[in-house]
């Protein structure tokens, strides 16, 4: 059993990823094998938008999308994770939301069959972020909506979630949550 966590979050040691470390960290503990993206590690340019995916084998930008949206595709469940920036996903993460258009033109969606979503803002701005997720998810899994496990919050500085016992908690669980749908559904 794969899962995969896509982190929109560049703050390495920050709120968002010290989140979906925590529910990885759980669901490996289960015996699922884990592994984390930080897009912000990587080269995954925005969309050029030429709209023409369909007359190509593969996605022209040469950049790191291209393995990330294979792992994205396979993973047998995936966590898609951001802080709130101006009311809704980061750059990072809109980014890779936007090149999963190629893909989305050949039909390939990912087989993932369960969801997790993390979001985290320092006031407000998380329904709005939710909902761009939600509708992505929506359009790229074949999923019911009781394998869409979804944790919000609030952090600001770096430390803050660590220091929230109950969204740490729901991040765990979290993870423990994905493990179970997902070996139900097996
Ligand atoms: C560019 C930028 C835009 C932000 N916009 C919002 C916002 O619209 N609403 C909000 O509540 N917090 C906003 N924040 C605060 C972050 O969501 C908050 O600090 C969060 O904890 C960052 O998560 P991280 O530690 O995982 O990076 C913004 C932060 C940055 C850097």
């Amino acid at each position: 059993m794969k899962i995969l966590a896509i982190s929109g979050s560049p703050r390495l040691k920050g709120n968002t990823n010290y989140l979906v470390d925590q529910a990885l960290r759980e669901a490996a503990r289960l015996g699922a094998q884990t592994e984390k993206v930080v897009l912000s590690q990587y080269k995954v340019n925005p969309c050029l938008g030429h709209d023409n995916c369909a007359a190509f084998d593969s996605c022209q930008q040469k950049d790191d999308a291209g393995w990330i949206l294979d792992k994205f595709c396979e993973a047998d469940g995936v966590i898609l994770a951001t802080p709130v920036y101006y009311y809704n996903v980061s750059a990072q993460m809109k980014a890779f939301i936007d090149r999963n258009y190629f893909p989305y033109k050949h039909d390939r969606k990912s087989q993932a069959r369960a969801v997790g979503i993390i979001v985290v803002a320092a006031v407000e701005g998380i329904e709005d972020t939710l909902h761009t997720l939600k509708q992505f998810v929506d359009e790229r899994f074949d999923i019911n909506a009781d394998k869409e496990l979804i944790i919000r919050g609030y952090a600001d500085r770096i430390g803050d979630a660590k220091n929230n016992p109950p969204l740490v908690e729901e991040a765990r669980k979290l993870g423990r949550q994905m493990v179970a749908s997902l070996k139900e559904a097996s």
